[in-house]
């Protein structure tokens, strides 16, 4: 077997002190999943109620009930069921603080220069959700945002439980460095690296100020890697997979665009993202830019 066809399976790493330490920032890289088996910071009771009682706008666009710190605003929740809206806003605006501010004791390299992105919460029964293949979660994927591209910088994800007795169940596979020599040359990697500023549509509609004008080469690829993953029956049948239960009030942390994942059942949890700088990682060449750079030979952003 290749030596970069070697197995690597994602671990979970359980930490329970909050320095920062270079070991967190390694096996986040690696794509291991940082876990706390308690959310390591303070988050009362009536909060996680108010956002138990809290759900979905049934207008179909809506998967989550998203938080935009930048903005304060907060969108996809259903008003009839919302009393008062300022005060669900008081409660993301404080679960996206404290997340924050734990980021920051924990991984202060990485907060230094990270962009804040939104953070959320995923107020429905995972199991049995009935969404396009495009938008399972169910399926194994690594995240893009079609909105929202890195440029080739990383998406951290900060998870928690807020289930009174339910874990959150997810299955993981392989991380980036072992699935992009699989896969990224039959997902159209090299289709992607020949037209470094895209199609010839795109960048006309992108000259209209369309996302694909800001969207780099990198970008393009990981969101048709996300698509491409997930409606590949052979690799969800096929590669190895790690299955894990995050227990009420526990807290995990992983890059999303290195580990594969999926959630097969679980309710009510809550996220924050942020998208970490590439040029503050422990070990550059662990980005998902730099590995599909060395596969192709060319530049991506
Ligand atoms: C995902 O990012 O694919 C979903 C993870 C989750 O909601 O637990
Ligand atoms: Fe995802």
């Amino acid at each position: 077997m290749p030596a970069e066809f070697k197995m690597e399976a994602v671990e979970l790493v359980t930490i329970s002190d909050i320095q920062p330490r270079e070991e967190n920032y390694l096996a986040l890289e690696r794509g291991n999943i940082l876990y706390f088996p308690r959310t390591p910071f303070a988050f009362p009771e009536e909060e996680r109620e108010l956002l138990r009682s809290t759900g979905l706008s049934s207008s179909s666009h809506h998967k989550n009930i998203a938080y935009r710190p930048a903005e304060d605003k907060v969108t996809g929740f259903d008003p009839a069921a919302v009393s008062d809206p300022e005060k669900l806003r008081d409660v993301m605006r404080t679960y996206s603080e404290r997340a924050l501010a734990f980021l920051w004791k924990l991984l202060p390299r990485y907060m230094e220069t990270a962009r804040i992105d939104f953070a959320s919460f995923r107020p429905q029964e995972e199991e049995g959700r009935d969404l396009a293949t495009k938008k399972r979660n169910d399926l194994l994927h690594v995240d893009a945002f079609p909105t929202r591209p890195t440029g080739g910088d990383m998406i951290l994800r900060f998870f928690t439980n807020i289930h009174q007795t339910k874990p959150r169940v997810w299955t993981t596979s392989d991380p980036f460095s072992v699935l992009a020599p699989r896969y990224a040359s039959a997902a159209g990697l090299g289709e992607v690296a020949s037209h470094p500023k895209g199609s010839l549509g795109a960048r006309v509609l992108g000259a209209f100020g369309g996302v694909d004008a800001k969207r780099s080469a990198y970008d393009r690829f990981m969101l048709g890697f996300h698509d491409y993953l997930k409606f590949n029956g052979e690799y969800q049948e096929s590669c190895a997979k790690y299955r894990f239960e995050f227990p009420p009030d526990s807290t995990w942390m992983v890059f999303t665009d290195v580990v594969p994942h999926s959630v097969l059942s679980g309710r009510y949890a809550l996220e924050q993202t942020v998208i970490v700088r590439r040029d503050t990682l422990a070990r550059r060449e662990n980005a998902p830019i730099e590995i599909l750079q060395g596969l192709c030979g060319r530049q991506l952003a």
